[in-house]
């Protein structure tokens, strides 16, 4: 349970917060506004992903805004060109050509949008837990009634909803109307829930034989928060696109949908746009947070500390069973996670739910160090009691 109190009538009261007011952050802790230290396993919601303003993104996007803050698509910027050649060079092959977005929903948007333009078909087969935004048609896509009644409000037809995992029932959901199969190699709001690999292979089979396109939402899981910079090459399993948005940019919103040739070739002028999408702030901070990804080997670090992560929680008292891959997490627990998640905030220490109200989720900083992941878990211990 976070807190509901507004702290102004004039913001819409759509978000519950955590209980404090942050003024400051550093790699993987807040500073709130009495100066106390809180340590950050949910990754400003999975975005901090080279921790909170690092020096060399506050550096990027502080020389950038001083030599040009943002002119539309309508003049080539080198930024949006080497970011675009970055994300091709550390996607899985054939995936080779970029859009830029500013926001997950919008990725997903996209992707879908390209799918159903190739296909000439508009039924999307999703699965069940999945997530995918807030636009009509990414709602229509995201299992949960809340969500898909604002789909059916705004006329759009829902997907069809697979139980993750379950290869027969995919199977039987797909047909020659099938334009696009959409899911999330590890769902996030659901509890950091993995996909098999199998089932992925069976995905791409099943898209291959009725002429749909494979598309994955790795808004969440992506960018390295696996321990591979696409989830795609963790499971061996390449896509037809790639929606990436969250930890890319470290805090600044982008989005960027990564396609194979075969799901854009036939692109013209106008078919796509944006007007913030890939502007030179945003494309700056992104290049200086891969930058430091590789640099400061970060995704060698999320293998290592998630290793100890998982280990250190299933040897926790109440901890059922620890889902997902690096630092994508979910402590499946035998108490409600919402409770359990209250009580680390007198450690000062920040974590997430999810939509099984007995799954925690972690979804640390890429930085997250061992030392930070032993406090995590002398935390969770002592409140696990
Ligand atoms: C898997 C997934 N897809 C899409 C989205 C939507 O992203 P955004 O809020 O940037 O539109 C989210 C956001 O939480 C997400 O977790």
């Amino acid at each position: 349970m976070l807190t509901d109190a507004p702290i102004t009538e004039t913001l819409l009261p759509v978000y519950s917060t955590f209980p404090l007011r942050a003024v400051a952050g550093h790699g993987s802790w807040l500073v709130d506004d009495a100066g106390q230290e809180w340590l950050d396993a949910y990754g400003g919601h999975a975005v901090a992903s080279s921790g909170h303003s690092h020096p060399d993104v506050v550096a990027a996007i502080a020389d950038q805004a001083a030599k040009l803050i943002f002119y539309s698509t309508a003049v080539p910027h080198a930024g949006r060109e080497r970011l675009a050649d970055t994300l091709v060079r550390l996607s899985p092959p054939p995936l080779n050509r970029v859009f830029f977005c500013n926001s997950g929903a919008e990725a997903n948007e996209n992707q879908l949008n390209l799918a159903r333009r190739k296909t000439g078909r508009s039924t999307v087969v999703t699965m069940r837990g999945g997530w995918h935004g807030r636009t009509a048609a990414t709602l229509a896509c995201t299992d949960g009634e809340r969500y898909e009644a604002g789909a059916r409000r705004a006329g759009v037809p829902l997907s069809r909803k697979v139980t993750f995992n379950d290869i027969a029932e995919l199977e039987g959901a797909m047909d020659d109307s099938v334009a696009a199969v959409l899911l999330e190699p590890v769902q996030g709001f659901s509890g950091a829930r993995t996909a098999t690999t199998e089932f992925l292979q069976a995905a791409r089979a099943l898209c291959d034989r009725h002429g749909a396109r494979l598309l994955f939402d790795e808004v969440q899981c992506g960018v390295g928060r696996t321990g591979s910079f696409t989830a795609a090459e963790h499971f061996g399993v390449i896509p037809d696109a790639i929606a990436m948005a969250k930890g890319l940019a470290a805090g600044l919103p982008i989005g960027a949908v990564v396609a194979a040739p075969s799901l854009v070739d036939d692109i013209r002028v106008g078919d796509l746009g944006s007007t913030f999408g890939g502007g030179p702030v945003p494309c700056a901070a992104a290049l200086a947070n891969i930058a430091v990804i590789e640099r400061e080997g970060l995704l060698n670090n999320v293998r290592e500390v998630s290793a100890q992560l998982v280990s250190g929680a299933r040897a926790l008292p109440h901890v059922v069973e620890v889902h997902g891959r690096g630092f994508l997490l979910g402590l499946e627990l035998d108490r409600p996670a919402a409770e359990v998640q209250r009580a680390l905030w007198d450690h000062r220490v920040l974590t997430g739910t999810s939509t099984d109200p007995r799954t925690l989720r972690l979804l640390p900083a890429l930085s997250f160090a061992a030392d930070e992941a032993n406090l995590l878990l002398d935390a969770l211990r002592a409140v696990l009691r």
